[in-house]
């Protein structure tokens, strides 16, 4: 790793967004790439467009990506918001052969978890820490003093009878033309939800939506505190370089 560089990367529903980071201070030393994310969103095309963003930066070196899915040792086991031919496929492998770099990958919500605890909202905050991001779907990423509890997968409990992110999701929002005063509602319902079965002393929202807070903060009615994100769109990026550079050095 030179100059503790790492390439992040964050493969979304709708885009695939790249940047080189400094992982020992979370910042972003070059502007953020995004490239759209290819519809479908199938495997070979999603390896091509993170190869045009390593290429892009003309990047040889470690990456960390986050993938809208479970990730278990590098393969991909879900697929909510992706092509379904993702389950199953050896993501790390993939992407590790496509570009010629070593690659880890881990769930998108639990990297920027990550960024956020340590450079964000979350940082020197203690004991049990929710992340959700509000998106095409629900991510989630739960923490208790630090530690992570990885694909916890929150935006998928059962929940009024459906999927969670089928309620309260910022593309249910859009799709069912519901104005922030009725979304604030579903959504305060479900993170009362949360709260009920975890107790948390924190919940960060992250996602295009958490740049909104102000148009719903005053509906959600909880007992922790409940702030936005500090890093925006930037935590699934940074929190992937910084996952890259933990699994060198002590995971697997
Ligand atoms: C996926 C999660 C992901 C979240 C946000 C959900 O539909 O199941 O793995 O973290 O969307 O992208």
């Amino acid at each position: 790793m030179i100059n503790n560089q790492i390439l992040g990367i964050d493969v979304g529903a709708s885009g695939i967004k790249g940047a080189i980071v400094n992982v020992k201070t979370g910042e972003l030393i070059t502007e953020r790439f995004r490239v759209p994310t290819p519809s479908p969103a199938k495997p070979k095309a999603v390896a091509k467009s993170v190869l045009t963003i390593v290429n892009h930066f003309k990047w040889k070196g470690l990456i960390g990506v986050g993938f809208p899915a479970v990730i278990q040792n590098g393969i991909a086991k879900t697929a909510a918001n992706i092509d379904n031919k993702w389950i199953g496929t050896n993501v790390e492998k993939l992407l590790s052969k496509t570009t010629g770099c070593p690659v880890s990958v881990r769930n998108d919500a639990d990297v920027a978890g990550i960024a956020e605890l340590q450079f964000g909202a979350g940082k020197n905050k203690k004991g049990t820490i929710i992340l959700i991001t509000i998106g095409s779907g629900l991510g989630s990423a739960v923490f208790t003093d630090g530690v992570l509890l990885a694909n916890s997968e929150l935006g998928h409990l059962k929940f009024k009878g459906m999927i969670a992110e089928h309620y309260a999701a910022d593309s249910i929002r859009k799709k069912m033309n519901l104005n922030w005063n009725e979304w604030g509602k579903r959504f305060n319902e479900y993170l009362q939800h949360l709260e009920f079965i975890f107790s948390p002393d924190l919940i960060l929202l992250g996602g295009g939506s958490s740049k909104k807070f102000i148009k719903y903060k005053n509906l959600l009615k909880l007992d922790c505190e409940v702030i936005p994100a500090k890093l925006l769109n930037h935590a699934g990026i940074i929190g992937a370089a910084c996952l890259a550079s933990l699994n060198k050095n002590t995971l697997n």
